[in-house]
């Protein structure tokens, strides 16, 4: 308790990401990946697996942008950098655990930014999303590679929060307005894109019973993926005695093409 203290009050991000509760969710993000280290080690090896293959064949290998860089648990830093001129990092928040990790690299940079898209939303009262924040960072001429490295979920979690912590209505289908944009931006970048995302979170006893499910994509429709596994987020005893947490993980290697087979209305093939 005393070290999450520590580390809210020494990251550094700006007010807006502090004040909408950005700090607070890295930390303990940050705990808990260190007190369920055995159980996230699958996962971690996976996504790092799925985003080498996914540049692999790439000619040009000029810059790689890192969407929800966090932690830096499922980044193949050590790969990105000796493979691309310059690797760009993109979060709310960077934790000096990160940033101190990417001090031996120096094609490495961070972009502290917000990429939820709520900013108007938020700011102004206005009701709109708006993809003008990722696709300004992710589309410069050298940009060859980006990586969502499950990032998707998160983002409409803290908008979400923040009216329903004022007593305001949820503007409809936020949720899903969030995650379709951040679908549709990256399948118009020109950059190979990957996208790894969690979609799905179940609930088990420990019979192995399902005792509760939630659609992470708010209804989001995903095609099929190039990789499917689960994270076992909260092991038993993380989040309660006799139940445990799941997510369903999905990975594309190049999420432009996959997102031009989907058919509209078509069942999301992640439960
Ligand atoms: C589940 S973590 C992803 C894990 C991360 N890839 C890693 O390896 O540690 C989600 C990340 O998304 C970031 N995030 C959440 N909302 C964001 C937003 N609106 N804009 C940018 N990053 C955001 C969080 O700060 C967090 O680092």
């Amino acid at each position: 308790m005393l070290l999450e203290l520590a580390l809210y009050l020494t990251m550094s991000a700006p007010l807006r990401h502090r004040l909408l509760g950005h700090v607070r969710e890295s930390v303990s993000l940050l705990a808990r990946s260190r007190r369920c280290r055995a159980a996230w080690e699958p996962h971690k090896r996976r996504a790092r697996a799925a985003i080498i293959a996914a540049f692999a064949d790439l000619p040009r290998r000029r810059t790689a942008i890192v969407l929800g860089s966090g932690l830096l648990d499922d980044v193949p830093l050590r790969e990105l950098a000796a493979a691309f001129d310059r690797v760009r990092l993109v979060d709310t928040v960077h934790p000096w655990t990160a940033r101190l990790e990417t001090r031996r690299y120096p094609q490495v940079d961070h972009v502290t930014a917000d990429i939820s898209g709520t900013r108007l939303l938020l700011g102004g009262g206005e009701d709109m999303i708006t993809d003008a924040d990722l696709t300004g960072i992710c589309s410069g001429p050298d940009v060859d590679f980006v990586v969502s490295a499950n990032l998707l979920s998160q983002l409409p979690i803290l908008p979400i929060d923040w009216f329903e912590a004022r007593g305001r209505p949820v503007p409809l289908h936020l949720g899903r307005r969030i995650v379709e944009t951040h679908l549709c931006a990256l399948a118009r970048l020109p950059a190979r894109v990957c996208l790894i995302t969690d979609t799905l979170e179940r609930e088990d006893d420990r019979a192995g019973r399902e005792t509760d499910r939630l659609d992470l994509m708010h209804g989001a429709v995903l095609p099929i993926p190039d990789a499917l596994w689960d994270w076992e987020l909260a092991p038993f005893g993380e989040a309660g005695r006799d139940r445990r947490i799941l997510h369903r993980v999905a990975a594309f290697r190049d999420w432009g093409s996959a997102f031009r087979t989907l058919t509209p209305g078509a069942p999301v093939p992640s439960s």
